[in-house]
């Protein structure tokens, strides 16, 4: 029997058929032609918890950002538009994500974001700052394991700004990244969202 693999927004390659779409969203006053595609996360709206960062998060200062999991490159959009002198990285394991993104930033006119999987990121580059919205659907092991190697790339003055809904885990995961040695700041929004805003105790 052929066990077909579950289309995860998180599959590195989705067996779903490509179904190309497009949108406009204005955020932050921001606005920006998103590219969707199935089997990436987020195909035909901007995720709430996407917004509340972008629309929340103090604007990352430094010359080095990531759009940790960049899914349709939404994130990376936005920091590429507020920090036009940046240079960004879009990581994402998904493979069709990269080329949503890729899409993203073409739509957008957008030069200063650069693309990648996970690997194909220089082992000695560091960030000045993080913005996430995690995948929290990989699993609490998983995740762990990604923040803590990405977290470790953050420059000693680099701070990170990740999105996560209270009812996905998102004070428990405060309390491990505390756990780990950082200074995490909770910000609270309407919708449930929590921003964890993450930096190394000086
Ligand atoms: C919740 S989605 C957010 C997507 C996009 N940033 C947004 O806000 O619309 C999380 C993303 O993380 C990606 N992801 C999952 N595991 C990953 C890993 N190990 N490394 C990098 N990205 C990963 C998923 O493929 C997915 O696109």
């Amino acid at each position: 029997m052929v066990m077909s693999t579950p289309d995860h927004y998180f599959a590195e390659q989705p067996s779903s058929s490509s179904a190309p779409t497009t949108y406009e969203v204005t955020v932050r006053k921001l606005q920006l032609i998103l590219a969707g595609d199935r089997g990436v996360f987020n195909q035909g709206d901007l995720d709430w918890g996407t917004r509340v960062l972008i629309e929340n998060a103090d604007v990352p200062t430094g010359g080095v950002l990531l759009d940790l999991g960049c899914g349709g490159g939404a994130i990376a959009a936005a920091l590429a538009k507020l920090r036009p002198d940046a240079e960004i990285w879009a990581v994402d394991v998904n493979e069709r994500a990269r080329e949503v993104t890729q899409r993203t930033l073409a739509l957008n006119s957008i030069g200063n974001v650069r693309v990648a999987s996970p690997d194909e990121v220089p082992r000695d580059l560091r960030f000045d700052a993080v913005w996430s919205n995690p995948p929290i659907r990989i699993g609490k092991s998983e995740l762990h394991q990604l923040l803590e190697t990405w977290l470790a790339r953050l420059t000693p003055a680099g701070v990170a700004d990740l999105v996560v809904h209270k009812n996905l885990g998102s004070d428990s995961l405060a309390k491990w990244l505390g756990g780990l040695g950082y200074a995490v700041q909770r910000h609270t929004s309407k919708q449930g969202y929590r921003i964890l805003h993450v930096s190394h105790i000086v």
